[in-house]
């Protein structure tokens, strides 16, 4: 199976997701490591709980954004991944980090990428009025969730949806979304041809 290190700063619902999909053996990958750039989030009590080893690099124990970069680049090595997922991991990695997984690793946004990028994609979204909105998984470029489209599913917005209610209708397909991705990458391979990606198939 493919090694996986998984990247995160929060809930982590997407990282269990990925822990539930790689019990089968059919799957192709396996989650060796997380790392995130917060202690006490419960992403790494999920991490734990399925006996998956844990790191914690945060911006503040450096004396700068680069000298961080090059801490996580280092810490998601020691694992030797094969591709590295971002599932709620809200740092943007450096030259460092890109020069060493550039390429293998992906990022999954609540949004419809190019449409609203960074932190607040599904408040973004809400606040713009549009219709529909969705979960896109990228491949990680130097950007705010810029890089090349992997997949998107779209998500229709209700009349009555706040962000809570509409970032959960969201999260609800985007684990599956990203559960089918990473193993189709893990299985098939990642081919990034400029903004074009494909996955899998030759
Ligand atoms: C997910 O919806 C993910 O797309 C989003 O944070 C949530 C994390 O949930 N990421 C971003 O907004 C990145 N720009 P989780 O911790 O429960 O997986």
């Amino acid at each position: 199976a493919r090694r996986l290190v998984v990247l995160v700063s929060g809930t982590g619902s997407n990282l269990a997701a990925l822990l539930a999909a790689h019990e089968d053996p059919a799957y192709g990958a396996r989650v060796v490591g997380v790392v995130s750039d917060r202690a006490g989030v419960a992403a790494l009590d999920r991490a734990r709980a399925a006996g998956v080893p844990t790191a914690v690099v945060a911006l503040a124990d450096f004396p700068d954004r680069a000298a961080w970069d090059r801490a996580l680049a280092e810490a998601v090595g020691v694992f030797s991944p094969d591709l590295v997922v971002m599932a709620g991991f809200m740092k943007l990695v450096g030259e460092a980090f890109l020069a060493r997984f550039g390429g293998r690793a992906v990022n999954t946004h609540p949004a419809l990428l190019p449409a609203f990028p960074g932190a607040h994609g599904v408040r973004d979204a809400l606040a713009y009025g549009v219709k529909v909105t969705g979960c896109s998984v990228i491949v990680v470029d130097g950007g705010v969730d810029s890089g090349p489209i992997v997949a998107q599913t779209p998500v229709v917005v209700e009349p009555d949806d706040d962000e809570d209610s509409l970032h959960e209708r969201i999260k609800a397909v985007e684990r599956t979304l990203l559960v089918e991705t990473v193993g189709a990458v893990a299985r098939g391979g990642l081919r990034v041809d400029g903004r074009h990606v494909r996955v899998g198939g030759g």
